[in-house]
């Protein structure tokens, strides 16, 4: 009588790198009310006249919406990056981005309702987030919002943390800086696997994937509401040189990964 050949063992390895990044993920996490809530100011607090303060109320009202737009449109991408990953590690780790993104949401909605609610969207980022949701592979999906946006969005909260010293905003921004962080990394390390066997056909699809999203990306990080458009001006000249610098970082990224960037265009 012959036994039964035993299951073999599937060589998980590759798949390694971003069950570090659950693990990493679960041991980082944190809780709104962990937020010192209350405790500090929600933004810097103006000076000077009733007029003056509201004024700068409603600037530091439409930093937090971009950031809130951002991440209520970061729920829906992480959900349907557990969806589409088929790899257990992945859907492991998937499912602790979701939770952080809805965590994201839930603290900037608390921080904007002290503050005189939504304001104006910003049409760019709804762009970049179209582009997201209809791109047909999962590795551009993980491409476009992982390697490219999280990462992108990181300086940003470095920026807006050192400008708004001892406030909830503050110690907001340092905590996503961290989670955006381990987004990164782990779109990384997944993608990195994805791509291991792709075709020629679909690292071709991430070129022109990045070609469209390169200046939505741009424009959304130099648009200005209403509310912040004199500021904008004076800064415009220092926010494109900082921009490029970090665009030129993502085509490195993006070569990093395998990927033969020499089409992509910065947009300057
Ligand atoms: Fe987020
Ligand atoms: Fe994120």
């Amino acid at each position: 009588m012959s036994a039964e050949p035993l299951p073999v063992e599937e060589d998980r390895s590759a798949y390694a790198g971003v069950l570090r990044f659950y693990e990493l993920a679960k041991h980082q996490e944190w809780a709104v009310r962990d937020v010192p809530w209350g405790e500090l100011p929600p933004v810097p607090e103006g000076k000077g006249s009733p007029e003056r303060r509201a004024r700068r109320n409603d600037v530091w009202r439409s930093v937090v919406m971009q950031q809130l737009q951002a991440d209520v449109l970061a729920c829906e991408m992480a959900a349907q990056l557990l969806n589409a990953a088929p790899d257990p590690e992945a859907r492991l780790y998937y499912s602790t981005m979701v939770q952080d993104e809805s965590r994201h949401t839930e603290a900037w909605l608390k921080l904007i309702g002290g503050l005189g609610g939504e304001g104006e969207r910003d049409p760019h980022l709804d762009a970049l987030g179209h582009m997201f949701l209809e791109a047909d592979t999962l590795e551009e999906k993980v491409f476009l919002m992982q390697v490219f946006f999280e990462r992108l969005i990181i300086p940003r909260f470095r920026l807006i943390a050192r400008s708004s010293r001892g406030t909830v905003l503050e110690d907001l921004c340092n905590r996503l800086a961290i989670d955006d962080g381990i987004h990164h990394g782990a779109g990384m390390a997944y993608e990195r696997v994805l791509l291991t066997d792709a075709p020629q056909t679909v690292k071709r699809q991430l070129i022109d994937a990045a070609n469209r999203m390169l200046p939505e990306f741009a424009a959304h990080a130099l648009w200005r509401p209403k509310a912040r458009e004199m500021i904008g001006h004076l800064m415009e000249a220092r926010d494109r040189e900082r921009l490029k610098t970090e665009l030129n970082h993502g085509v490195r990224l993006a070569k990093s990964l395998g990927l033969d960037v020499s089409e992509v265009q910065i947009p300057f």
